[in-house]
């Protein structure tokens, strides 16, 4: 059994799908494991430590040449493919909801490509869930992107020259990346606010040491739709929602927008009205800005100033922190593939719950639920 691991092309792309540490441990289970000459270099992981671990070096077309399995952050092209076993699987990130046509392409070339992005939510999988393994780095990383872009400091602090005030944080969006924002923001010292349309943050957000700002007394406050996602709000409540970001917002000193609805574009949460009230120097970080954004007149991967106000947006957060988003992918892969290996196959088998969920195309044919109609 063959595993391949290419070096990633997209770009601005510096992950890579095994560590040194993933490869010793699928070398362990008894597979061939081949690298890319160059795949960890941009994540601090240079081929000699891959070879060390057990791996093969080649060029792309060795590594996947007869492999049965192929792990990639994004999904590799598939005239990269090329020479790879007939049915292999490819773990990866597919976008399948806005790349519809590369998963045809997949199936169309007879490929099993397997989704990370739709692991389920159940407890299970959490070792195995790529978004909250890498929501979690990109809560971090934009807090300390804002705090970079921000003329003043975070924390407190009483000088003989003078006081400096704490700045005024506020999180948009508490799940698995607002959660790691809050804490991010609390740890620096700020003053900390958050809201989410999901009641059941309220406590979260409180467990952390920061405020909640809810809208109370509309209907739907719930939010939460299936595997504790989010659902997309009525029209009263987002009047409500408008209205009460509008007073708070004016306040704030940094805003981070984390809001996202599986299978829609992002929603929209903060206007252009709205970033005309806040204070010249304020900074934005709209973490949902490949995703359409949070934000109005956000643009991706640039520094974007209106009214004063710096508004960012990294189309690949995650990608900002290689060496530990790929070591958190590397071992999502990782547990995913050994928590179904089957000992007397000597491969693994997925069961049904998980196997439906992540499979996107089977036997020629694109199989997945969540795609029909789509
Ligand atoms: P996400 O990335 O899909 O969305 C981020 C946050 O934005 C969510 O909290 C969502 O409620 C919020 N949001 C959506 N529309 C909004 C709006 N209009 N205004 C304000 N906020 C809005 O969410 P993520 O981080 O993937 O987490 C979703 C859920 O999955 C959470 O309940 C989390 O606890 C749960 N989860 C469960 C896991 C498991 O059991 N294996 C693993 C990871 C997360």
């Amino acid at each position: 059994m063959k595993i391949a691991i290419l070096k990633e092309r997209a770009s601005g792309e510096t992950r890579v799908a095994a560590t040194p540490e993933t490869v010793k441990k699928f070398a362990a289970l008894g597979l061939d494991v081949a690298v890319e000459k160059g795949a960890g270099e941009t994540a601090s992981a240079p081929d000699t430590a891959y070879a060390e671990a057990g791996a093969t070096l080649g060029t792309a077309a060795a590594t996947v040449k007869d492999a049965d399995i192929i792990l990639g952050i994004q999904a590799p092209d598939l005239k990269l493919l090329k020479g790879a076993k007939a049915g292999a699987w490819v773990a990866a990130l597919f976008d399948p909801f806005t790349s519809r046509d590369v998963v045809d392409a997949y199936a169309a070339a007879g490929f099993e490509a397997l989704s990370m992005e739709f692991m389920p939510r159940i407890t299970r999988a959490q070792s195995m869930d790529v978004l909250s393994s890498q929501s979690n780095l990109a809560g971090y990383k934009a807090v300390l992107a804002a705090a970079d872009a921000y003329g003043r400091a975070f924390p407190m602090m009483m000088t003989a020259a003078g006081t400096v005030q704490a700045a005024r944080v506020f999180i948009m969006g508490v799940g698995v990346a607002g959660l790691q924002a809050i804490a991010t923001a609390r740890r620096l010292g700020a003053q900390v606010s958050a809201t989410d349309v999901r009641s059941a943050t309220k406590e979260q957000i409180q467990s952390l040491g920061a405020k909640p700002i809810f809208v109370e007394n509309v209907a739907g406050i719930e939010g939460e739709g299936s595997g504790g996602y989010a659902t997309e709000m009525s029209p009263e409540y987002q009047k409500a929602q408008a209205e009460l970001v509008s007073s708070h917002i004016a306040k704030q000193d940094i805003v981070i927008t984390t809001a996202l609805i599986p299978g829609r574009a992002a929603p929209r949460l903060i206007t252009d009205a709205q970033i005309a009230t806040m204070k010249p120097g304020s900074v934005i970080f709209d973490l949902a800005v490949a995703q359409g954004g949070n934000v109005e007149g956000s643009k991706a991967d640039e520094v974007v100033v209106k009214h004063g106000v710096t508004i960012i947006g990294y189309a690949n957060t995650p990608a900002h922190l290689p060496a530990d988003a790929s070591a958190l992918f590397a071992r999502n892969h990782y547990n995913f593939l050994s928590a179904f290996w089957d000992k007397e196959q000597g491969k693994p088998v997925l069961d049904e719950e998980i196997g439906n969920a992540i499979r996107l195309t089977q036997g020629g044919k694109v199989v997945n639920e969540r795609l029909q109609g789509a």
